[in-house]
C-alpha cells in the first residue's frame, strides 16, 4: 500500500532556494547530506475503501481481539455507526471533556463524551469482548485509557440498551461479591456513595447529565478464552442514561488504582500494550496484558502529572515532515500542560503554534503535488480534493519523543479521508489556545503496537503492530 520514496534532487534549484527562505530547518536537513524530503505514495482505493471483514483469528489465547467500532468487523449494528463528520463532531466533545478535565484538576473518573440531543455519544471507537461472571457472559465494551473505573450495564436496568437477557446479572454469577460502603475497596472510588443497604454505589454524572450509575461488584473478568482475572471490581451500571455508542460497558486502562491496568498488574504486571487496527485495514489489532515478546520497540518516559493522575503524559520533542523538523522550539511542545496519548480521540490535538508549523510546511510539500484544495471539513483545515486521482504523493510525517522514540506515521495516520474526493491532514489543534493539554489520538496510533509499562515508567512504540 505504501512505499517510501526519498526525495533526492527532486526539487529545481529555484524551488530548493524557495524552500530553503521559506523553512530555515529544511536548508539545513539539505544541505546536511542527509535524505532531501521523504515521501509516501497512497493508493486512494486503500485510503478510503472499506474492505470486507475477515473475523479475528483467536490463536494467541492471550490477545483480545479489538475491533474498530465503524468497520466491517465490527460486533456493533450499523446503525451505530457514526458519519465521519459526526466522528469529529463527537472528537471535539469529547477532546474539550478531556482538557476541562485537566484544567481544573478534576478527579473525576471518566471523559466519556457526554450524549447530547443529535449527538451520539462516543466513547473510545474501538471495543473488545470481554466475559464476566461464572457461568460467563460476554460483552462488548469500550476501551478507554482515559478512564479508570469500568463498568458494565447490568441487571436489573432502567436504562440500557439491549435485552435484560443480555445484561450481566449479578445475583446470577456464583463468583460475584458485593462491595460494602466501608470497605477500602469503596473508598478508592472517586465518586462513590452509601447505599441505604450500605452498599458501595457510585455515580459518574457527565457534561450534560448524562450518566452511569450503579454499585460496586468483584466478579472473575475473562479477558480471553483462558485468561482471567477473579475479583476484579467494577461497576454494575443499573442506570446508564445516553447512548453510550450501543456498547455493552467500558473498561477503563488509565493509570490510577481502580483501572483494569492497575487491577491486572498483580497477575500480569503493570503492563499492557494494544495496536488499534486501522478502519481501512482486515488486520486484527489486539489488547495484551503482561510483557510482549516483541522486539525493536522504542520508549519514551511515561511523565506523571499528580493533578491529573489518570492520564498517560509523554514529551514529543518535534515533528518531521518530509523529514524537515518544524521550526518550534521543543518547550512548545513539552511545557505545561503538555501532551497526553489517549486511545479515545480520534485526531490528535497539538498547541497552536505547533499545529501551525505543521500545517504550513505540509501544505508547502503537498503544494508540489498541485493538488486542489478543498474547504475544511469539521476539525480539519487542510484538505484537498483528489476527485479522479488514483495516487497521492504526501509528504512521511514522524512524531519524536524525548528517549528515542518515533511514530513514523503510516498514511491512515497522515490523511483522513472521509470519502474517493476528500482527503485532510489529520491532525487539529488544541483550539482553547495555551492552557489546553495536547492529545495524541487514536488516528495515529493506529498499526502501532502501543506498550505501557507503568513498572518501569515507560511508553513504547513499535511499527506494524498488527500484523
Ligand atoms: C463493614 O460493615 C459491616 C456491616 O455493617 C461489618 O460487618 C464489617 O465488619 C464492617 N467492615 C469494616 C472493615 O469496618
Ligand atoms: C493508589 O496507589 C498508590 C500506590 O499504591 C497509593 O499511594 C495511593 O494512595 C492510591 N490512591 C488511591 C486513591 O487509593
Ligand atoms: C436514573 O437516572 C436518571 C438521570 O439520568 C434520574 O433522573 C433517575 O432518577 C435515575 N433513577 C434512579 C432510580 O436512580
Ligand atoms: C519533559 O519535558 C519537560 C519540559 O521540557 C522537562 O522538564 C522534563 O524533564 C521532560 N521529562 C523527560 C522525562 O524527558
Ligand atoms: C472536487 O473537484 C470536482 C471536480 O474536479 C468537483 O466536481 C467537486 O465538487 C469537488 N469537490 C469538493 C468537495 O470540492
Ligand atoms: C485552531 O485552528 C482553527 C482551525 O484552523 C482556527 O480557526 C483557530 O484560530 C486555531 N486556534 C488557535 C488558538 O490558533
Amino acid at each position: 500500500m505504501a512505499q517510501t520514496v526519498s526525495n533526492h534532487g527532486r526539487f529545481p534549484p529555484h524551488i530548493l532556494l524557495l524552500l530553503c527562505a521559506l523553512l530555515f530547518h529544511s536548508l539545513l536537513a539539505i544541505v546536511d547530506g542527509n535524505t532531501g524530503g521523504t515521501w509516501l505514495v497512497a493508493d486512494v482505493q486503500s485510503l478510503y475503501q472499506k474492505p470486507v471483514c475477515s473475523p479475528p483469528k483467536e490463536t494467541n489465547s492471550k490477545r483480545l481481539p479489538i475491533t474498530h467500532r465503524s468497520s466491517p468487523c465490527s460486533p456493533l449494528s450499523a446503525d451505530s455507526r457514526p458519519s465521519h463528520a459526526q466522528i469529529l463532531k463527537n472528537d471535539q466533545v469529547r477532546v474539550s471533556s478531556i482538557q476541562s478535565r485537566i484544567r481544573d484538576g478534576k478527579r473525576s473518573f471518566s471523559v466519556i463524551v457526554p450524549a447530547k440531543p443529535g449527538l451520539s455519544l462516543d466513547i473510545g471507537n474501538y471495543v473488545v469482548k470481554i466475559g464476566m461472571g461464572t457461568p460467563r457472559n460476554d460483552f462488548y465494551v469500550a476501551v478507554d485509557t482515559g478512564s479508570d473505573l469500568s463498568w458494565i450495564n447490568c441487571y436489573p436496568c432502567l436504562s440500557c440498551h439491549g435485552k435484560p437477557s443480555m445484561l450481566y446479572n449479578p445475583t446470577r454469577s456464583r463468583t460475584h461479591t458485593d462491595i460494602l460502603c466501608n470497605s477500602t475497596d469503596c473508598t478508592r472510588i472517586d465518586q462513590h456513595y452509601c447505599s441505604v443497604y450500605k452498599r458501595c454505589n457510585y455515580k459518574v454524572i457527565y457534561g450534560d447529565m448524562s450518566q452511569t450509575n450503579g454499585h460496586i461488584v468483584r466478579d472473575t473478568l475473562f479477558l480471553s478464552g483462558f485468561d482471567t482475572l477473579p475479583n476484579f471490581i467494577f461497576g454494575c451500571g443499573n442506570n446508564n442514561t445516553g447512548l453510550f455508542g450501543k456498547v455493552d460497558g467500558l473498561i477503563g486502562l488509565g493509570r490510577d488504582n481502580i483501572s483494569l491496568a492497575s487491577q491486572a498488574s498483580s497477575k500480569y504486571g503493570a503492563i499492557f500494550s494494544y495496536c488499534l487496527p486501522s478502519v481501512t485495514s482486515t488486520n486484527d489489532g489486539y489488547l495484551l496484558f503482561g510483557k510482549s515478546t516483541l522486539s525493536n520497540t522504542k520508549f519514551t518516559p511515561m511523565i506523571k502529572k499528580p493533578s491529573s493522575p489518570s492520564f498517560y503524559y509523554l514529551n514529543l520533542t518535534t515533528i518531521l515532515v518530509g523529514s524537515y523538523p518544524l521550526d518550534v522550539s521543543s518547550t512548545v511542545l513539552t511545557r505545561d500542560p503538555g501532551i497526553v496519548i489517549d486511545s479515545g480521540t480520534v485526531i490528535t490535538r497539538l498547541p497552536p503554534v505547533a499545529y501551525d508549523k505543521l500545517k504550513t510546511l505540509f501544505q508547502q510539500l503537498m503544494d508540489y503535488q498541485n493538488y486542489k484544495k478543498s474547504p475544511p471539513f469539521e476539525i480539519l483545515d487542510t484538505c484537498y480534493n483528489i476527485t479522479g486521482l488514483d495516487k497521492v504523493r504526501l509528504p512521511t510525517v514522524s512524531l519524536v519523543f524525548s528517549g528515542g522514540a518515533v511514530l513514523d506515521l503510516d498514511i491512515p495516520g497522515i490523511l483522513y479521508t472521509p470519502d474517493r474526493t476528500l482527503t485532510c491532514l489529520a491532525f487539529a489543534n488544541t483550539s482553547g489556545g495555551a492552557y489546553d493539554v495536547g492529545i495524541i489520538g487514536n488516528t495515529q496510533q493506529q498499526t502501532f503496537d502501543v506498550s505501557y509499562d507503568i513498572a518501569n515508567q515507560m511508553i513504547g512504540f513499535r511499527q506494524g503492530g498488527c500484523s
